[in-house]
């Protein structure tokens, strides 16, 4: 997939036309603490990165799309934000403070999945302990991605209960993707161990 390419040819259908709605859940719970350093790995052009700056949360967004990066740069700079914006990979990205929670829309489900673990493993350094991995794991039948498919068991593997927390009773909740045939993605904490 070549990210950039989509991102400048506006071919981007994972992209929902306002704010994911589990951000005013989660907000509402508490989940989302002024002060707290949030990082959104793969972050595209999503308004989340505005929003939730905007609630007073330190952001680190970053992306291999320069495009998107200069996209949210525009957005903060008309709200008169401020976050730490970084071009690149994911993966070779170590943060100078650590991190209270990843919140992760649909790039987990964007990656190949021979580089899942390495996102585990990079999660749970980025992560301090008892930090959240704020999971929107995508729930498909269809073989092939991206989308890839994130079913509940194979991510039981890929965060295994020794390093991280489960919700309890597996309360995971749906929230379909209306730009993606309303494929539900599943919402709830992870806690880093
Ligand atoms: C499906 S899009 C989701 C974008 C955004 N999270 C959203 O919900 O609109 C996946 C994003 O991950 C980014 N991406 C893919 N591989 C990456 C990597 N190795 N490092 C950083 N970003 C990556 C892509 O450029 C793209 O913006």
């Amino acid at each position: 997939m070549d990210w950039e390419q989509r991102f400048q040819e506006n071919s981007t259908p994972w992209e929902r036309s306002r704010l994911h709605p589990v951000i005013s859940d989660w907000a509402s719970a508490g989940v989302f603490q002024p002060g707290s350093r949030v990082l959104i790995p793969g972050c595209g052009r999503s308004p989340e990165l505005v929003h939730l700056t905007s609630l007073g949360l330190k952001v680190t967004g970053f992306d291999l799309s320069e495009t998107a990066i200069g996209w949210q740069r525009e957005r903060l700079e008309e709200r008169g934000l401020d976050a730490e914006l970084i071009a690149g990979d994911a993966f070779t990205w170590a943060p100078s403070h650590p991190i209270d929670l990843i919140y992760e829309q649909t790039f987990l489900c964007a990656i190949p999945p021979a580089l899942r673990e390495t996102y585990e493993a990079c999660a749970y350094r980025w992560l301090k302990p008892g930090g959240g991995f704020l999971a929107l794991f995508m729930q498909k039948t269809e073989r092939g991605g991206p989308p890839y498919a994130c079913s509940l068991e194979a991510m039981h593997t890929l965060f295994p209960a020794n390093r991280w927390d489960w919700p309890e009773n597996e309360s995971f909740t749906p929230y379909p993707h209306p730009n993606l045939n309303d494929k539900p993605e599943l919402a709830g904490v992870l806690r880093r161990r």
